[in-house]
């Protein structure tokens, strides 16, 4: 205990619980007088003296002490004898809410005059071992997969101590206490301290059948000299099952079978067993098929029985083979993993063996394809003729043939007409002859592009029956088998005294070249001089009526070519006219003819 007047110069100290650093601030920077030592956590009896603070006692007479300890936090641990200058502890001290209390000392005179004021006096408080490091979570949950490699971090843990980190009394050692269970000989859990951390790993293999989960206790252990304090935590790791087991095939698959032509339909299933944790990735199943060149089939996983569902995608077809012959694989969804421990040398990671993936098994499956009536189908299934409209009736068009593919079902079959919009043909029933029943018209409405288009049936007499379909496009060649037509037939015409016209147009329903342009010509004897056609070729005609004829005498006269309907009438009639010839309006009815040129 200190008895000089030695007044020491004491810079902060340096580590201080949070409840006391703040005051500290605060402190006016003062002349350290005097320094004691106290031992926390000391049971007493108490009061018990710690010192006594000497100085020049010539004029003082009283003493006295205030801060930290008397009337700060932690308040009366500590008093001082007002007239002798010794200082008393009172009441148990707690490094780790205070390591160092500061005071400020002072003296009066009789007066009861201050004569210092800025003296200090700090008491460092011992700290003892009186707190165990402590985890901080105290419970860790590690979920790992099953193929996780090992040396991998699992877990870090973290502990605090309160005491001095810098002695025995605040540094701990970290280690793994316990396993439950107890780990097999292949997998062995190991903690790496650093500092205040530990970081949780293991050796070998994680193997989940033979534990799914391991709890691990892990303590922390001050190196107290006197005791020691210590803590635990809880690490549990659970092991997610991996996929060490393939599927295996189990069950004899009997031979599947499926009606030729159908689709969508279940042909087969394929049953496997995995020991691996149902309904995981590891067990489910992934099919796959082999040698299904024309991709008739697919194959799904039922997702309750994990069997592979053999399904028919595409029709097949019997009369191409009454055998299918596929192979089906099986793997699971997660890739096989698989781990063994070669070696365990002292130090360091064991030497242990992984293999990721494993061949997948295969099964051969044998579809029979049922027969079943096939329709009747014609080879081509469109045939083209040509022909001359207007042939005649009872011409022969074309045959339309078809085929029944089936062998079990040797079926005969008729053929019957079926479209025929028209019905301009027949069809025989047995051989499939078209020939036309009516004159053919390439004019008809129901001719599009030149084509009069009829459809075939054949029907077999199968159960039930089936029907294939055959087309007949009939490209109808043009023949001149229609007038040249006036688009009007009937005009009005004014009579003046200059020369009248009249545009006239004609058209033709048959192609070039038997349609326009179109010749015309003026019939009868009569009109010449009288009336002209200007011009003489083209699709407008212009009659020219002349002055000065009656025009009575002067309509053209009917009259027809010498050519078969080739001609097309004209109506001529006075519209107008001077008064005096009003009898005169009185239609006749001359003709015109148009010649197709
Ligand atoms: C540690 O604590 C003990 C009491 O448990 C005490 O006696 C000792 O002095 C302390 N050591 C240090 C370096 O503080
Ligand atoms: C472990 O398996 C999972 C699938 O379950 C996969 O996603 C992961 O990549 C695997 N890890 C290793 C290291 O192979
Ligand atoms: C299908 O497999 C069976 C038995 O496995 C065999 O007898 C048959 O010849 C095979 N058929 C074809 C078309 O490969
Ligand atoms: C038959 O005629 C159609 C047009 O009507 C044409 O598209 C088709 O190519 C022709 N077929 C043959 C075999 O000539
Ligand atoms: C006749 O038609 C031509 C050309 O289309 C036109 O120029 C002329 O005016 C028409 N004549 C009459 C009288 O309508």
């Amino acid at each position: 205990m200190g008895t000089t007047t030695c007044l020491l110069m004491t810079l902060c100290l340096g580590i201080v619980s949070v409840s006391c650093e703040g005051l500290l601030h605060r402190q006016k920077r003062i002349w350290i007088i005097e320094s004691f030592k106290v031992e926390e956590g000391w049971h007493g009896p108490y009061p018990y003296m710690l010192g006594k603070i000497e100085t020049e006692k010539e004029f003082q007479v009283g003493f006295h002490l205030r801060g930290q300890g008397v009337d700060l936090e932690p308040k009366d641990k500590l008093f001082i004898e007002t007239t002798t200058g010794e200082v008393f502890v009172n009441g148990e001290l707690d490094y780790e809410f205070c390591s160092v209390l500061k005071l400020t000392f002072e003296a009066k005179d009789k007066f009861d005059k201050t004569l210092n004021s800025r003296l200090g006096v700090e008491v460092e408080i011992l700290d003892i071992n009186d707190n165990p490091p402590v985890f901080q979570p105290s419970k860790h949950t590690v979920n790992l997969k099953e193929n996780v490699s090992q040396g991998e971090v699992l877990t870090v843990v973290r502990a605090t101590d309160e005491d001095r980190k810098d002695t025995n009394n605040g540094t701990f050692d970290l280690k793994i206490v316990s396993i439950n269970p107890k780990p097999p000989e292949d997998l062995e859990f190991f903690l790496e301290q650093q500092d205040t951390t530990g970081t949780i790993k293991f050796k070998g293999c994680l193997d989940h059948p033979k534990s799914d989960t391991y709890t691990i206790l892990v303590e922390a252990k001050d190196r107290g000299e006197m005791v020691q304090l210590s803590s635990t935590c809880t690490v549990i790791i659970n092991i997610e099952d991996g996929n060490n087991h393939p599927p295996t095939f189990t069950g004899q698959t009997g031979v599947g079978s499926i009606k030729e032509r159908d689709s969508g339909v279940e042909v087969l299933r394929l049953q496997v067993s995995d020991q691996d944790t149902k309904g995981t990735q590891a067990w489910k199943a992934r099919y796959t098929i082999h040698g299904d060149k024309d991709q008739n089939f697919r194959i799904t996983t039922d997702p309750k029985t994990n069997e592979g569902v053999l399904l028919v995608e595409k029709p097949l077809d019997y009369e191409e083979g009454s055998v299918r012959n596929v192979s089906v694989s099986v793997e699971n969804e997660e890739p096989y993993f698989s781990c063994k421990v070669n070696r365990r040398p002292p130090k360091g990671l064991w030497d242990v063996e992984t293999s990721i993936g494993h061949p997948p098994l295969f099964r051969q499956v044998t579809i029979r394809v049922e027969d079943v009536n096939d329709p009747p189908i014609f080879t081509p299934a469109v045939k083209n003729v040509s022909v001359d409209e207007n042939v005649a009736v009872g011409w022969y068009l074309e045959t339309l043939t078809a085929k029944d593919l089936d062998r079990s079902y040797a079926n005969t079959f008729l053929y019957m007409k079926g479209n025929d919009p028209a019905q301009w043909v027949a069809v025989d029933a047995k051989t499939g002859k078209i020939t036309t029943t009516k004159i053919l018209d390439r004019e008809s409405p129901y001719v599009k592009n030149d084509v009069y288009q009829v459809t075939v049936f054949a029907v077999d007499d199968g159960k039930p029956p089936m029907t294939g379909t055959g087309t007949l496009n009939i490209h109808l060649k043009d023949r001149n088998d229609n007038l040249p037509q006036l688009e009007m037939t009937t005009m009005g015409m004014c009579l003046s005294d200059e020369p009248s016209k009249v545009n006239i147009t004609a058209y033709d329903l048959d192609k070039d070249p038997y349609s326009g342009p179109f010749r015309f010509q003026l019939l009868g004897d009569d009109v010449k001089g009288k009336w002209s056609i200007n011009p003489n070729h083209g699709v407008n005609w212009e009659p020219i009526y002349r002055k000065n004829q009656k025009p009575a005498d002067t309509w053209p006269s009917v009259e027809w070519f010498g050519d078969p309907c080739l001609m097309g009438s004209w109506t001529l009639y006075r519209l107008h006219s001077d008064p005096g010839e009003r009898e005169h309006s009185v239609c006749r009815s001359p003709s015109v003819g148009a010649r197709g040129v």
